[in-house]
């Protein structure tokens, strides 16, 4: 819910008081009560009326949602929503790391946080899931969270953990690498005695090596996915957190980087 949708007090331009009904009390009551307070119970009612209009509005607009996905789901265009006891939990773990708020712009915030919340929906969806830790959430993600994303209330906290911690507090330093696609290391597999870190950043390339630098000054070890090795790319192999997270899904799925590269890459960009 953007803070510019919330409700306002909307008091009708031109209607008094003298021609106000009120609901929690006779119109003879009503009458009775000092001017002001007239006032005060008349734009207090009317503001209770437009908050539960408002939240009307958006319990509508969630059932279009859920009818809408319905209809693909029929079309074939959608897979079915997937059964918590039709998902396996593995060993691997996967942190997605916020700390890097102030390197981003409004809008890049609300790109960061929607692919996070893209992240949980592949975790809640994938046959196999990962232990997905989003770690050092500041305010204004948190915010963003809270307001435009609040379905993340409801988010299974066994598919996803929000965490204010950085996650060199959480986990071992010595289980920690943290992708990069600036490290000269390449990943071959994933070891699920690891804790894979992604950096959860939106800066359309303008800190270059900027995780790599934060994994090197934390003394944890680095690696990019073996992107060029199996796939030819257009242009640069640097990946949205959401595209890495669903690669990582993929080949803990089927086992193949082949198969998971060219699943998630957009074809523009092979
Ligand atoms: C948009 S990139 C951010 C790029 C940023 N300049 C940086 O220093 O990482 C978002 C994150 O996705 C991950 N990522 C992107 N491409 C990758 C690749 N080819 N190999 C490994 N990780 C990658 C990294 O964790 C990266 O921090």
């Amino acid at each position: 819910m953007e803070s510019s949708e919330q409700p306002q007090p909307h008091v009708r331009k031109g209607l008094s008081v003298d021609e106000y009904e009120p609901k929690s009390m006779s119109r003879a009551e009503f009458q009775l009560l000092p001017r002001n307070s007239q006032k005060r119970v008349m734009k207090k009612e009317l503001w209770e009326n437009r908050a539960e209009e408002y939240k009307e509005k958006q319990r509508q607009k969630n059932r279009d949602i859920k009818r809408r996905r319905k209809e693909r789901v029929r079309q074939g265009e959608a897979a079915p929503r997937r059964k918590p006891e039709d998902q396996t939990r593995t060993a691997h773990r996967i942190v997605i790391d916020m700390d890097f708020d102030e390197k981003m712009n409004d809008k890049e915030i609300s790109s960061i946080c929607a692919q996070v919340q893209r992240c949980y929906a592949a975790n809640r969806q994938a046959l196999k899931y990962v232990g997905l830790h989003v770690t050092k959430l500041h305010e204004r993600c948190r915010q963003r969270f809270d307001s435009a994303l609040e379905q993340h209330a409801g988010w299974s906290t066994e598919h996803v953990v929000l965490e204010d911690k950085e996650y060199v507090d959480v986990f071992d330093k010595n289980e920690l690498v943290y992708l990069t696609a600036d490290s000269p290391n390449v990943i071959e597999d994933l070891d699920p005695k690891k804790v894979y870190v992604i950096g959860g950043l939106v800066d359309k390339n303008r800190y270059p090596r900027l995780t790599l630098d934060k994994a090197e000054a934390q003394g944890i070890q680095h690696a990019q996915l073996p992107i060029g090795l199996y796939v030819q790319m257009a242009s640069r192999k640097v990946m949205t957190v959401n595209q890495i997270f669903e690669m990582l899904l993929r080949f803990i799925d089927v086992g193949d980087w082949k198969t998971a590269f060219t699943e998630v890459i957009p074809t523009r960009k092979l």
